[in-house]
């Protein structure tokens, strides 16, 4: 296999945005961080030395790591973090996925600022599964946000407080938030088309907290893929995309010449930032001079849960799944556990049997039936703390049914899965019913991803294959939340062969 080779220095750099500059944590000095082009199949070393202050760690967000979640990058869960001065080669092969993901720090709220695409390109000769041109060019768009505070500050207060931080000064694509914030003009991202062509677009949400809604003025998109799975293609005017999540779009440049902004704006629970100004990017006809003023799009509303729900009811996965079959283990949502980090990685104590760091006791059901999704309730704020994971039989068939509550306010949540791709069967608004809500998952075509919103107030079922052994992180993609404890992880048991085994760990595991 052909060997694709990284380096990636984490070093603090100066980088100003909105009139101010400040620290980041960086690769390589760059913001975002450099893109990793790949071909299904390559074997991949991506090198990380840590010249910063700071704890690192690196996360490939989506990517399957079969047998190998040594190289999976969550700290404290599969590793510990690489301390300043100390390097870890991460050794993967990118096997059975194709498509966009990305990788991003995956400790604290670094991933702010430290965060970049991960392309993998079909194997060679590999045609595209769609009747449509190929695209004349590719682009990443990456949405994230910034803070003219420190992330270290955010955090804190996010802790401390028990409070929504701060909201983010700006949302951010590839970096810039546009011409519409102050001292902003060189911080804007530009893309040239020309007209008649399509493009292709690679747009990650790695917004820290929110969910965004996306559109070009003008333009519709094709949807074609989502968390590098193939999508039956639909046309809309503006998508979602909850953090963590990537969806690729076909845009055809077939409008009057002239100059288009893109944009991104929250979706619900997300505070707006603090001048309530979207974000925006410049689609230019080839010929139209910088000076046009570009037209705005039209986004959805912040509270259209109903466009919402519209949009992820038409994402379908392009061949009906052979596996979607019912017989499954139910297990619901976080059931009162608020997760504790422990001091060792969770996979170090799993392959070397060291007892004491995890219990494998975590609920399967939720501690009484209750009525979730009615007025706010006060009576089950009390959580237990622990480090409680759920123990899989390898090859075993998981449902589980992510149920949010209004405990302090309804809230979406997107939920992501490390280790797997699984399948979105069904959500709704309000409790789910399992007597009743079965019946109404698509076990046909279900969306295939890694990271699913739970809608404010309501439910999603997902279902998934333990086939990876290790330990696997899961928890809610919105930094807030993952501090605060919305986050778990499951124990998938070796298989009988040595083919179904957690690989041994690479020497140069950083030690805790
Ligand atoms: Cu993209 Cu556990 O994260």
């Amino acid at each position: 296999a052909a060997l694709k080779k990284y380096n990636f220095n984490i070093q603090v750099k100066n980088v100003s945005r909105l009139c101010n500059a400040k620290p980041i944590v960086t690769v390589n000095g760059m913001f975002p961080g450099p893109s990793i082009y790949v071909r299904e199949g390559h074997q991949v070393l991506v090198n990380v030395t840590n010249h910063a202050q700071y704890n690192m760690s690196i996360h490939w967000h989506g990517l399957k790591q079969f047998r190998n979640a040594w190289a999976d990058g969550p700290a404290y869960i599969t590793q510990c973090p690489i301390k300043n001065g100390h390097s870890y080669v991460h050794n993967f092969t990118v096997t059975g996925q194709r498509g966009t993901l990305w990788w991003h720090a995956h400790i604290l709220w670094l991933r702010a600022t430290v965060y970049g695409a991960i392309v993998i390109m079909p194997k060679e000769g590999t045609p595209s599964p769609f009747p449509f041109p190929q695209p004349h060019q590719e682009t990443n768009i990456i949405l994230g946000e910034w803070w003219n505070q420190d992330v270290k500050t955010i955090v804190t207060q996010a802790n401390k407080l028990g409070l929504p931080p701060q909201p983010s000064n700006a949302h951010t694509i590839n970096g810039k938030p546009g011409p519409l914030f102050p001292c902003s003009e060189k911080h804007t991202f530009a893309m040239e088309v020309e007209f008649g062509k399509t493009y292709l677009l690679r747009i990650i949400n790695a917004a820290l907290n929110d969910e965004l809604f996306f559109a070009i003025a003008g333009h519709s998109m094709t949807v074609v893929e989502i968390d590098a799975v193939y999508t039956k293609p639909f046309t809309t005017k503006a998508i979602l995309i909850v953090p963590g999540q990537t969806t690729n779009v076909l845009v055809k440049a077939d409008q009057s010449p002239n100059c288009y902004f893109m944009a991104a704006r929250p979706f619900m629970d997300a505070p707006i930032t603090v001048d309530n100004k979207p974000v925006t990017a410049i689609l230019q006809y080839e010929g139209i001079p910088n000076s046009v003023l570009p037209i705005l799009p039209q986004l959805p509303a912040s509270n259209d849960t109903k466009f919402a729900m519209s949009y992820n009811s038409k994402l379908k996965r392009i061949n009906p799944c052979p596996t979607c079959q019912n017989g499954t283990q139910v297990v619901a949502s976080l059931n009162n556990i608020t997760f504790v980090m422990p001091k060792i990685g969770l996979l170090q104590a799993h392959y070397f049997d060291i007892s004491g760091v995890f219990r494998t006791d975590f609920p399967d059901k939720p501690l009484a039936p209750f009525n979730y999704t009615g007025a706010p309730l006060t009576a089950n704020l009390g959580t237990t703390m622990g480090t409680r994971l759920s123990k899989l039989p390898f090859n075993s068939t998981v449902e589980l049914v992510l149920q949010d509550t209004n405990l302090l306010s309804a809230e979406s949540h997107p939920f992501h899965l490390h280790g797997f791709n699984f399948l979105a069967v069904g959500s709704g608004i309000g409790n789910f019913d399992p007597k009743k809500d079965p019946a109404k998952f698509n076990l046909v075509d279900p969306p295939e991803r890694n990271t699913v919103g739970v809608p404010t107030g309501g439910w999603t079922a997902i279902r998934f294959r333990a086939d990876n052994p290790g330990v696997w992180f899961m928890h809610c993609h919105l930094e807030l939340h993952t501090t605060w404890g919305l986050k778990m992880a499951f124990v998938v048991k070796n298989g009988k062969s040595a083919e179904e085994s957690v690989l041994p760990p690479p020497k140069d595991l950083p030690p805790c």
